[in-house]
């Protein structure tokens, strides 16, 4: 009955994790979940305070499809400060989370078989995504030994006549790893070479970096010239805390941008007005918020990586950005437990879950086997009472 497209979808395995941690807590077992991508803190006051005033004063119907103009207009200003690139609110389209902009930008992009990049690591939705969009993902293997990031030799290795599109995502999900400025200028020599090759910048943790620079290192700041086939994709979710206000955007050539418009307006008919505005607000307003934040989350980012490996077994770097935990569990795959052998990263995953209450997601989901994603956005109590639970798991196993 279902349609071959609908035979392809599975649900996101991060929100399956998290169901199934769910249901063990309804049923009265204390579980911790270090699997949700997404920050603790409540949505910043500037915003919440604008959202109910866009509310009281009737921002309640549909408005147009690429947004509000005067929130474009704030979107262009901040991109352009992040990139150094001229943006003007006709560049940028807002939508209903960063995620459908990336779906929106991959179905007006890809005709079939067009070969998308999708480095490994990588954010579980991009392959399926590709999929949706008949195009064909293209996986580069990246290594422990370069923190997982792309090198230019894999990037040249994986190029073809049908390569179309390559996705970047610094820091990273899952890794939380950021690009240098050394790094990408490696990369933009081997995309002047190829001069068709769209470029999808998915920059939605790009000011959640540890390093002094107030943003992530950015293809456009160096190489301004890529600007006419760089699609950037960021949105509110997860630098404001407002992930479930639905609103990301698009910002980069107008003939993409007015593809994306026109898709969402025959789809989801544009992004909600109040929190558009709510967003706004948080854009302008939340500077110092967002720096308490910053700073919290480093120390978690610490307190977690310091007591993270010493736990015999595991190897893990400490991230410059987002806020994972990408360690290495290869030490464990094979042996046993309880009599039944730990197969893989879902296997460990699964045993960690039932029988100590930790939810965390396997790397297999990410790509990249033997490794795990572990969020670190919560209390330092519950996260050291989670990783005393990760330690006496991991040395259970024979
Ligand atoms: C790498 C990456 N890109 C994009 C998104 C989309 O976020 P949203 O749709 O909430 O804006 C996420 C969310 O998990 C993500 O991790």
């Amino acid at each position: 009955m279902l349609s071959k497209r609908a035979q392809m979808l599975k649900p996101s395995p991060t929100l399956a994790l998290a169901a199934r941690a769910k249901e063990l807590a309804a049923q009265g077992k204390d579980i911790i979940s270090l699997s949700v991508g997404e920050p603790d803190w409540p949505t910043f006051p500037a915003a919440v305070r604008a959202g109910i005033a866009a509310i009281e004063a009737g921002q309640t119907k549909y408005g147009p499809a690429n947004g509000l103009p005067e929130v474009r207009k704030v979107i262009a200003e901040i991109t352009q400060q992040d990139t150094g690139v001229e943006y003007k609110p006709n560049d940028v389209s807002i939508t209903a989370g960063g995620k459908f902009a990336i779906f929106a930008a991959l179905q007006v992009l890809c005709d079939p078989q067009d070969e998308v990049l999708i480095p490994a690591p990588y954010w579980v939705s991009y392959p399926v995504m590709v999929e949706l969009a008949e195009g064909r993902p293209v996986i580069i293997e990246t290594q422990k030994k370069n923190h997982f990031k792309m090198t230019a030799q894999e990037l040249t290795k994986s190029i073809t006549p049908k390569t179309k599109l390559l996705i970047l995502n610094s820091p990273s999900n899952p890794t939380g790893e950021v690009y240098s400025k050394e790094e990408l200028t490696s990369l933009i020599e081997v995309l002047k070479k190829h001069p068709k090759i769209i470029i999808l910048s998915d920059d939605i943790y790009n000011r959640l970096i540890f390093e002094e620079t107030r943003v992530a290192p950015h293809i456009l700041q160096i190489a301004p010239e890529l600007k006419d086939r760089t699609v950037i994709i960021n949105g509110a979710s997860k630098t404001l805390s407002m992930t479930g206000w639905r609103v990301g955007w698009s910002v980069g050539p107008q003939k993409i941008i007015q593809a994306i418009t026109d898709y969402q307006s025959q789809s989801v008919s544009c992004a909600s007005a109040f929190s558009q505005l709510a967003t706004m607000a948080a854009l302008k307003d939340s500077n110092s918020d967002l720096t308490s934040s910053l700073k919290t989350l480093k120390e978690r980012r610490d307190f977690a990586y310091d007591k993270l490996k010493k736990i015999p077994g595991i190897e893990v770097s400490s991230p410059g950005g987002a806020f994972y935990l990408w360690p290495c569990i290869e030490s464990f795959i094979g042996k046993s437990y309880k009599n039944q052998k730990v197969t893989d990263s879902s296997a460990f995953c699964r045993f960690l879950l039932e029988d100590y209450g930790v939810a965390v997601v396997p790397g297999k989901e990410f790509g990249c086997e033997g490794y795990l994603r572990m969020s670190y956005v919560l209390q330092k109590p519950r996260m050291e009472d989670a990783l005393v639970r990760l330690g006496n798991f991991t040395a259970s196993i024979a």
